[in-house]
């Protein structure tokens, strides 16, 4: 694992270790700028109103705080009101990921019930089909000796399908969500790369008019699915649900949770392929696949980041935060808070065994927009993770694996493998 403070990182500002962050070099190793940032304390200042939080306790409580609000609409228009002119980012904050209350509470409560642990825990057998198809598949790609990419092939196959039949999309068009759903989601990424916002803008668009098509079908012929019920929702009461909140919740569910789980997955394979003695008990012992995910999800979690403003002043652990002060959270870096975690950097599914119940990580954040997805992401890395490892237990890495080369949603690429 990552050394903790590298040489170049040690020592240096909190302005340039922060700034690293947005360099290649940095985003392809972010750690030890983190450690160089968490040198200066668990909450710093990178000038005043921008406060930078590393410590556990207070990314914790920043992301508990009501007066902590996301970037939302009315944030946008204040910054500029061009970005109306964007429809990925019309869309993105039509959904409860960029709402505050009351807003909020009235869209996440349009599905939450789809997402309850037991709602969850009953598709357990549909997932486990889903992931024999895959392997099937996968089986077949790499039958002769030839190298498959894991995460175009498998990691991200699986949460597409399952999003896909959740939500009602037809199983052939799953490739075509898979690639929008790619383009879409850097438009939220920070990156600013306007080549990357105008991608996201056309392949928004594409998704509006087939969910037109889609919402206009399932009225006809409606189903036991998520757009037949927000369908329903919107018709019944357009204050309840907007047709841009529709079309912006439906993109949400979409893009939110299928590259963080795949970055999930891609991650699980290259820790289990790294230390034989981890994917052997994967193979042989089913139960291990839960601390050990969630040891996966501290370590490397798919979310590095996500950011919040003060809309009143408070005390964060210690730190007066005036109103107006912009947060950035360093989620990735509160998983590996020495004062919360012995041996942070260390990767110890142990810590999360039988018994031990452990202080959760942080990657899916907490408070008011804890992550929806979340028992649904743990659910299939602890389907696909050991059955992958059983099925092909010659499974072994081509080449080093490729990160992505973006800092707030980080995770593999590419991973080509043998089987
Ligand atoms: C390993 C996989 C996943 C990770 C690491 C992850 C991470 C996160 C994080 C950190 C947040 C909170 C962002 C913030 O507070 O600023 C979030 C929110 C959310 N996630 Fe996930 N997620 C994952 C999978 C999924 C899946 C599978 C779905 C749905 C199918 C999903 C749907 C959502 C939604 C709808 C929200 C917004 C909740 C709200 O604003 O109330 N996520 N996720």
């Amino acid at each position: 694992m990552t050394a903790p403070l590298s040489p170049a990182a040690s020592g240096v500002p909190v302005a340039e270790a922060f700034a690293a962050l947005g360099t290649r070099a940095g985003r392809a190793d972010p750690y030890p700028w983190y450690e160089a940032i968490r040198a200066h304390g668990p909450a710093v200042w990178l000038r005043p109103g921008r406060l930078v939080v590393t410590g556990y306790a207070e990314c914790g409580r920043a992301l508990r705080a009501p007066g902590l609000r996301v970037q939302d609409a009315a944030a946008y228009d204040a910054l500029s009101p061009a970005w109306r002119s964007h429809a990925s980012l019309r869309a993105f904050t039509s959904s409860m990921l960029y709402s505050n209350p009351p807003d909020h509470q009235r869209l996440r409560s349009v599905v939450s019930f789809a997402f309850t642990p037991p709602r969850i825990r009953a598709l357990e057998s549909v997932i486990g089909e889903m992931c024999e198809r895959l392997l099937e598949r996968l089986a077949r790609l790499g039958a002769r000796g030839e190298p498959v990419d894991l995460i175009a092939e498998f990691a991200s196959r699986l949460p597409v399908a399952v999003i896909s039949e959740m939500i009602g999309f037809g199983e052939s068009d799953q490739v075509f969500f898979r690639d929008v759903a790619s383009a879409i989601a850097v438009s939220t990424d920070g990156s600013g790369d306007p080549a990357a916002l105008e991608r996201a803008d056309g392949a928004m668009e594409e998704l509006s008019g087939y969910l037109a098509e889609l919402t206009a079908r399932r009225r006809r012929e409606p189903r036991d699915d998520l757009v037949t019920l927000l369908t329903r929702v919107h018709d019944e009461d357009r204050e309840r649900l907007s047709e841009e909140e529709l079309t912006g919740t439906l993109m949400v569910l979409l893009t939110a949770g299928f590259e963080t789980t795949s970055f999930l997955i891609g991650h699980g394979v290259l820790r289990a392929l790294a230390e034989p003695v981890l994917a052997a008990r994967l193979r042989s012992d089913p139960a291990f696949a839960a601390p050990f995910g969630e040891e996966v999800l501290r370590c490397e979690p798919p979310v590095h980041v996500t950011s919040r403003t003060a809309s009143a002043a408070l005390d964060l652990e210690g730190v007066e935060v005036a109103a107006g002060t912009r947060l950035t959270l360093i989620l990735a870096a509160a998983n590996r808070d020495p004062r919360r975690f012995t041996d942070p950097h260390r990767f110890d599914p142990g810590r999360f065994g039988a018994g031990r119940g452990g202080e959760r990580p942080l990657s899916f954040g907490a408070g008011g927009h804890f992550c929806l997805g979340a028992p649904l992401a743990r659910l299939e890395a602890r389907i696909a993770l050991p059955r992958l490892l059983a099925r092909f237990p010659g499974l072994r890495p081509v080449q080093a694996p490729v990160y992505r080369d973006r800092w707030v949603v980080r995770g593999l690429e590419t991973f080509p493998v043998t089987l």
